[in-house]
């Protein structure tokens, strides 16, 4: 029976560029996995596109004043450049706008509908009468009931993953008004999941194989037990609910978004063949060959393609494959801290690349020796640099560098002939035909992290050969031993080719050309005569280079700059303070007075002392703005105070008043000063 692997990666939501954990998490390793498939020969059709519909895509077109048809061309266009920047090599980029989806998703749906496969329920709904607008998923924000997160969404709570209905939420508002929502009656339809949890509990109980934070989040669900869930919305953003008098209904998107996948193989085929057909060979059982379907996706989007996908895919009748696997990744944090879109808290792909051209393969290899298997995991860029310098400038192209010029130097620049061999070449050539199966095996198990690290042993090996060996030294007495040496060598190297394909597609291709090696089957990997004898080698280049402090400090600094603008960018003025009534006001004596003296409180890295003449006399009084003025630049300047205000003690000196400051967006401090000189103490009123 011969074999297909329909592979998928998250239907990415059009809503924003993509960073590093996006890469991390989903699509770096689903690329491992694809071009290690495709390595082996296998049929495979990879595909994912942009998720253009939901909440927050229209939360986005708000936030940009534009539409959100705009919003979704804008980052479709962007997001599938980023990711073909960085080699992840789709069949098909597609996008859920297309019609092709609009019609497989209403297809579905009109499907289980005819089955009786819904629940028709009219219930109480949170709406916003300001916005005049049912508030679904994310455009409601409340407590949740499972972890106390304040700003959990009405779809999910995303500290602690729960799916949640907006009606769990504690404490609910609208993310449009603000206001408090109302409830308010409306129809829609239900997927019945209380009714197929057996068979659902039975299909995830047949995959114990599963990741252990994915099997696990799987049975905590179940344990909790399966509630119905509408798959209709009262949304006008998003694909028609194909039933009549539903206007003003839209799929939800999370019904929709993993039908997707179907969609964008259709949209695969029929760009390369003008039709769809075909499309049920990567989606239905059949008898004669075997399919295996496999979402790669991020932790929060587990409960999705684990539960509700496949039931829905059974309420369409059986026919459809289930996910075989779904190795999903945890999160990416960034220098300590999470990564975050609306703190603008993250490497964006688009940016890392003007700023490192052509280091496309150094963010892949730091991604996966750092991806987040099992854990969540940590990007530094001190780390960065280590494993830059230390691995694969230290490692790998110093040992690539090595063969190729010694080969030049010794044997003129072509692959010399085999000798006899010593029991440390047989030895050398053993751990070379070993490695490629384990790294087959790592990955084979979704152990990309391991893959990778066996990928460094073999350029280790290399390494190690060539220090054992010392061409250099046998070179002055034995020329034909050092062809011998020089020959492991390349076949290492040619070996380092083949396995780095679909981990670090650039370099590998690099190399390939390097080495002219035609062999780039997986099977190949690991034998000793990748490179025919007399088979010219290329100049020598650096696959890899050294990365400096000064590049690493602009982007850690770069980052908290970007931080810093984002916060001031959101920040907004203080709430305002409850109302008081003008005799409360008419209490306060505010006076204009002149700062005669200023000098430094010892002892104190705030307070600055001054000496004020309020028109009656000179009264002392410290201020906590020495960080913001010097004491030379305060002396007689004018200053609003509060002349009636009780005196006070601080650090042991009395302070006879206030002076009044106006704190900008940034935390700094502005005097508040009469616009032209009068007379010192002149009231306020
Ligand atoms: O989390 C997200 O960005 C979702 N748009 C992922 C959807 S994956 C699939 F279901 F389409
Ligand atoms: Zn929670």
């Amino acid at each position: 029976m011969s074999k297909k692997y329909t592979v998928t990666a998250a239907l990415i939501y059009a809503n924003g560029p993509i960073h590093i954990g996006h890469l991390a998490g989903c699509y770096v390793p689903a690329d491992i996995y694809v071009r290690y498939l495709r390595a082996k020969g296998a049929n495979v059709a990879f595909v994912s596109g942009t998720d253009e519909h939901g909440v927050p895509i229209t939360i986005r077109a708000k936030k940009e004043g534009i539409t959100p048809q705009e919003v979704v061309d804008k980052y479709y266009t962007q997001i599938k450049q980023s990711f073909a920047d960085f080699g992840i090599s789709f069949d098909v980029y597609s996008r859920t706008s297309l019609p092709v989806h609009h019609s497989t998703s209403q297809e579905f749906f009109k499907t289980i509908y005819d089955k009786d496969g819904f629940v028709e329920e009219t219930s109480e709904q949170y709406y916003d009468e300001v916005a005049q607008q049912f508030l679904a998923d994310r455009y409601i924000v409340g407590t949740c009931p499972v972890c106390a997160n304040p700003n959990a969404y009405g779809d999910q709570c995303e500290r602690c993953g729960t799916a949640l209905s907006p009606m769990e939420l504690k404490e609910p508002h609208s993310t449009l008004s603000g206001s408090k929502p109302v409830l308010k009656s409306t129809k829609n339809w239900y997927l019945p999941l209380d009714k197929m949890q057996p068979d659902v509990e039975k299909y995830v109980g047949s995959h114990t194989e599963w990741k252990t934070n994915v099997f696990g989040q799987c049975q905590s669900w179940l344990k909790e037990g399966l509630r119905p869930r509408a798959m209709t919305r009262d949304l006008d953003w998003g694909i028609k609910v194909p039933l009549a008098d539903t206007d003003g209904k839209v799929l939800y998107v999370w019904f929709e978004a993993p039908i997707g996948y179907i969609s964008a193989t259709k949209d695969w085929l029929i760009q390369q063949n003008g039709t769809d057909a075909g499309w049920e060979s990567w989606w239905k059982k059949s008898d004669n060959e075997e399919t295996k379907l496999i979402h790669f996706i991020g932790k929060d989007n587990i409960v999705f393609h684990c539960i509700i996908f496949p039931a829905t895919l059974m309420a369409m009748g059986g026919e459809y494959l289930l996910p075989d696997n779904v190795p999903a990744n945890e999160f990416m944090n960034l220098e300590g801290d999470k990564i975050s879109t609306s703190r603008n808290w993250a490497v964006w792909l688009h940016e890392y690349l003007e700023e490192l051209p052509d280091k496309q393969d150094v963010l892949r290899y730091v991604l996966t020796a750092n991806a987040p298997e099992t854990k969540d995991s940590e990007f530094t860029w001190k780390d960065f640099q280590t494993r830059n310098n230390s691995e694969l400038v230290a490692i790998y192209g110093n040992f690539v560098n090595r063969a190729v010029v010694l080969t030049h130097k010794y044997c003129n620049g072509s692959v010399p002939a085999l000798g006899e061999l010593t029991d440390f070449d047989r030895e050398t050539l053993a751990s070379l035909a070993e490695l490629p199966v384990k790294i087959g095996d790592s990955l084979e198990n979704y152990r990309f992290r391991e893959g990778l690290a066996l990928l460094m042993d073999l350029a280790r090996l290399g390494n190690k050969y060539l220090a054992e060996t010392q061409p250099w030294q046998v070179i002055k007495t034995d020329a034909e031993r050092v062809n011998t040496i020089m020959h492991i060598a390349l076949q290492i190297a040619a070996n380092l080719a083949i396995v780095s394909e679909p981990f670090l597609p650039f370099t590998a291709e690099k190399l390939r050309n390097q080495l002219s090696l035609s062999h780039q089957q997986w099977a190949e990997a690991g034998r000793r005569d990748l490179l025919a004898e007399g088979q010219a080698v290329g100049e020598a280049f650096l696959l890899f280079e050294k990365i400096e402090d000064s590049v690493i400090e602009k982007q850690v600094q770069k980052l908290h700059d970007a931080k810093k603008m984002n916060e001031l960018a959101t920040k907004s003025v203080p709430e305002l303070k409850p109302t008081v009534q003008f005799d409360d006001f008419a209490k306060l004596d505010l006076r204009i007075g002149t700062i005669l003296e200023a000098e430094r409180v010892p002892k104190s890295d705030k307070l600055l002392k001054f000496l004020v003449d309020d028109g009656f006399e000179k009264r002392t009084i410290l201020s906590g703005i020495a960080k913001h003025f010097s004491p030379e630049e305060m002396i007689g300047r004018q200053v609003t105070f509060i002349a009636n205000l009780a005196p006070r003690k601080i650090m042991g000196q009395e302070s006879n008043g206030m002076i009044l400051m106006a704190e900008d967006r940034d935390g700094s401090l502005s005097l508040l000063q009469p616009h032209k000189e009068v007379w010192s103490g002149a009231s306020i009123s």
